[in-house]
């Protein structure tokens, strides 16, 4: 009796097995909806100069989608960091590689459309209608924003570079299939953001363009945020290099890393790059912010509520 009752629940569990199994590999290039924002890319000069800044500076595009190793000594030389996409990203469920973002009509973003590229960003949906995978939380850039990056990225120089498909491995394909959806903004977008030193511009470069909050607030192993804003407490962890703990950005008198910085201190960090040498901190680019906008971020740093830094469970 007992062997027959477990023959049976061994049929069952199989067959929901082979179901979810093939439910996951049917759900591999599910569809989203999204609206495409109203951006439209512009010749203007200023326009493609503050795009620029926010692809080679604060949102450190140039970093995931760039394979140039010194960018600072090119930009020394007048000459531009080719976007052509290809950086390989090796994680457990599989290899992705970074697109190319240069105006190529075959391989790059010529193909795209400037509301498809933008919905990229904004709604997180590929041109094709798939969930782009959660490497760009850049969904609450203004409208001004989205118009500067698009247009910086149409003036650069084409390049054919045909980027390999990623490779997802059986681990991956389930993640993709349940658990990779569109994000979309979460609060009202604004179509432009005037540039300043207070801590409300800082919040916007912190929360929406250089996403410290990605990094610096404590999530599951999933990914969800569970920490206070900015607390720190993420562990890199890495083979043959010590584990790093992103530290704690608020106030906090006992665990907040730049409590007792002045904000010549903070700025002047910044100027420095990275120190650590496998920091995931994108330390060439940030160097490449103004004063000013250094200034805005330390300013919301410094009006958060000081809190502890999670305790490391
Ligand atoms: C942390 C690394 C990282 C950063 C920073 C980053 N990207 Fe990406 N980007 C990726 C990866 C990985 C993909 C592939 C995602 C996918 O296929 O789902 C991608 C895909 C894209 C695509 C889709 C292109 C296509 O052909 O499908 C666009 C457009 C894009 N990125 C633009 C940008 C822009 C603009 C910035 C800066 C504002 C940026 N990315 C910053 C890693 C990054
Ligand atoms: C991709 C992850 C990542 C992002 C994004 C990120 N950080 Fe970090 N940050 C780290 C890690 C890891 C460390 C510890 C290693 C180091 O000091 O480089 C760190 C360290 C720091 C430190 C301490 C440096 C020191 O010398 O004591 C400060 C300050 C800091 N981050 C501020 C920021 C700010 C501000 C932003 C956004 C503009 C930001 N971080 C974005 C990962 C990140």
């Amino acid at each position: 009796m007992i062997i027959k009752i477990l023959k049976w629940t061994g049929i069952v569990i199989l067959l929901l097995l082979a179901g979810l199994v093939t439910t996951a590999f049917l759900r591999q290039h599910v569809k989203y909806e999204a609206p495409y924002p109203a951006v439209k890319a512009s010749t203007d000069s200023a326009v493609i100069a503050k795009g620029r800044h926010l692809v080679l500076g604060p949102a450190h595009c140039v970093d995931c989608h760039s394979t140039v190793k010194n960018v600072d000594s090119l930009l020394k030389l007048e000459q531009e960091p080719s976007l052509s996409g290809g950086v390989p990203f090796k994680l457990p469920f599989g290899t992705f590689y970074t697109r190319n973002l240069t105006p190529d009509s075959v391989t790059g973003i010529g193909r795209y459309t400037d509301g498809e590229i933008a919905r990229v960003l904004r709604h997180s949906v590929k041109p094709n209608g798939e969930a782009v995978l959660p490497f760009m939380p850049f969904q609450n850039m203004s409208d001004d924003d989205l118009t500067a990056i698009v247009s910086y990225l149409r003036s650069t120089k084409p390049v054919r570079n045909a980027v390999p498909d990623h490779d997802y491995n059986f681990m991956g394909k389930m993640i993709k299939a349940f658990l990779i959806k569109p994000q979309g903004p979460t609060e009202r977008i604004k179509e432009a953001i005037a540039p300043d030193t207070t801590a409300a511009y800082g919040r916007h470069l912190v929360m929406a363009v250089a996403n410290c909050n990605e990094c610096h607030t404590k999530r599951d192993g999933i990914g969800n945020f569970v920490g206070a804003p900015l607390a720190g407490g993420n562990k890199f962890e890495e083979k043959g290099v010590p584990t790093l703990i992103t530290p704690n950005l608020t106030p906090d008198p006992e665990t907040g890393r730049i409590t007792n910085w002045t904000q010549e201190m903070f700025i002047k960090r910044f100027r420095m790059g990275k120190l650590i040498k496998y920091s995931h901190m994108p330390w060439e680019s940030f160097g490449r912010m103004s004063d000013d906008e250094l200034k805005a971020i330390y300013n919301y740093l410094k009006s958060l509520p000081p809190t502890k830094m999670p305790e490391d469970k």
